[in-house]
């Protein structure tokens, strides 16, 4: 497939799930960055914070079109009619192979000049998690290669994780504040791993969009300022409340049984937990493939958002007003420490997502 150069900043941006957890950071940045950004939204219920969302992108000047990416039909009409130049898929987990008739309508209609799938996390052919993450992972390697043998202009955005306490069963941890009663801390904590603010992820997933160094690229996400390991997140997070908490081990064993217990989604969180900070996946090769770029090489004047920096946002979370270093967090619960390998659910005080989980 042939096709165009996009002329700097000037590509018209379709985003697939602008209204799910990444697409909303993405569709913000691409509307920040002044782009022409058209927001296609799934028709049906979907509660009120979806609506809020979709409002939300809309003053902000999105273009909301409503309508299904499994409608081949329909998304060929839409890519030709408002000349799309760049498609940004969002779509969450469970929905990755939705993406196949998108990917079908883009090959024929033949003008997009650059799609970026749903990846946004760990490059999906390197990391090798227990299932059922490999599951998750095997369907976006097949996405990837139906990408390729379409000749459609590609960019895989490998973000790594994103800026949070990284709870082993919540599929979006960001939203939950880190622990205040005691911290679980995977194998010894000593294992690294990369974490990012959302609004950095957008960002620098927009400005890779039109780059020609990043066309049929995997961008990694490797700032060096937000590479920490269990216990230097832990003691991040204990100067930010002033206090110490105590640490209890999840064992390997412990995440390996929680992956196996195939709950869903929470078993596929429990093996990426086990894939990053035991075997660690985000830092266990180098990226000098031809296929690999990294984020901060190809933008060295722009900065990210610093974990201490992200970590502020959760004190203001706690008690609705910033706290000053060494204020007491309140509530604080004090929890009796667990035995090595006892595995609880951690008490965040902000409600997780709520999660609909089946068993298998
Ligand atoms: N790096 C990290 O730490 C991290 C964290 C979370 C997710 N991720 C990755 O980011 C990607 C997005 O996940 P997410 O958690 O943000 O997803 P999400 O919150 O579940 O949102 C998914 C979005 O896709 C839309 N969608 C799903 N199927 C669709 C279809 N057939 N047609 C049109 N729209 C559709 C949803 O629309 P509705 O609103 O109608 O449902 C929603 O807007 C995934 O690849 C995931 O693995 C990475």
């Amino acid at each position: 497939m042939t096709v165009t150069p996009i002329s700097a900043g000037k590509g018209r941006v379709l985003i697939v799930g602008a209204t799910g957890f990444i697409g909303q950071f993405i569709a913000e940045a691409s509307l920040a960055a002044g782009r022409t950004t058209y927001v296609l939204v799934r028709p049906g219920p979907g509660g009120p914070s979806k609506a809020k969302n979709v409002k939300a992108l809309q003053d902000k000047g999105a273009i909301i079109l409503h309508g299904l990416i499994k409608d081949k039909q329909f998304v060929e009409k839409i890519l030709k009619e408002r000349e799309i130049d760049i498609v940004i898929s969002a779509v969450g987990g469970e929905n990755i192979l939705d993406q196949l008739n998108l990917i079908d309508a883009i090959k024929t209609v033949g003008t997009v000049k650059r799609f970026l799938p749903s990846e946004f996390g760990h490059d999906v052919d390197r990391a090798d998690p227990v299932e059922p993450g490999l599951n998750m992972y095997r369907t976006k390697r097949r996405v990837r290669r139906l990408v390729e043998e379409s000749g459609i202009p590609y960019t895989y955005i490998c973000c790594n994780s994103i800026a949070s306490w990284p709870y082993y069963d919540n599929t979006h941890p960001s939203e939950v504040v880190p622990p205040l009663d005691y911290f679980q801390i995977y194998g010894d904590g000593s294992v690294k791993a990369y974490f990012v603010a959302g609004t950095d992820i957008g960002k620098f997933t927009i400005k890779t969009l039109d780059d020609i160094r990043t066309l049929n690229k995997s961008v990694h996400f490797r700032p060096t300022c937000n590479l920490y390991n269990m216990n230097e997140l832990a003691s991040l997070w204990e100067k930010k409340i002033g206090k110490t908490l105590p640490r209890v081990t999840v064992t390997e064993n412990d995440l390996l049984a929680a992956a196996a217990a195939n709950c869903i989604p929470q078993s596929i969180v429990a093996s990426f937990t086990h894939d990053i900070f035991i075997k660690g996946c985000q830092i266990n090769f180098t990226i000098d493939g031809p296929q690999d770029v990294e984020v901060s090489t190809l933008y060295p004047d722009e900065a990210f958002r610093t974990l201490d920096d992200c970590f502020d946002d959760y004190l203001v979370k706690i008690d609705g007003k910033p706290m000053k270093t060494g204020d007491v967090a309140s509530p604080s619960p004090v929890a009796e420490p667990m035995k090595t390998g006892e595995v609880a659910a951690p008490s965040p005080v902000a409600e997780p997502m709520p999660i609909t989980a089946t068993c298998a």
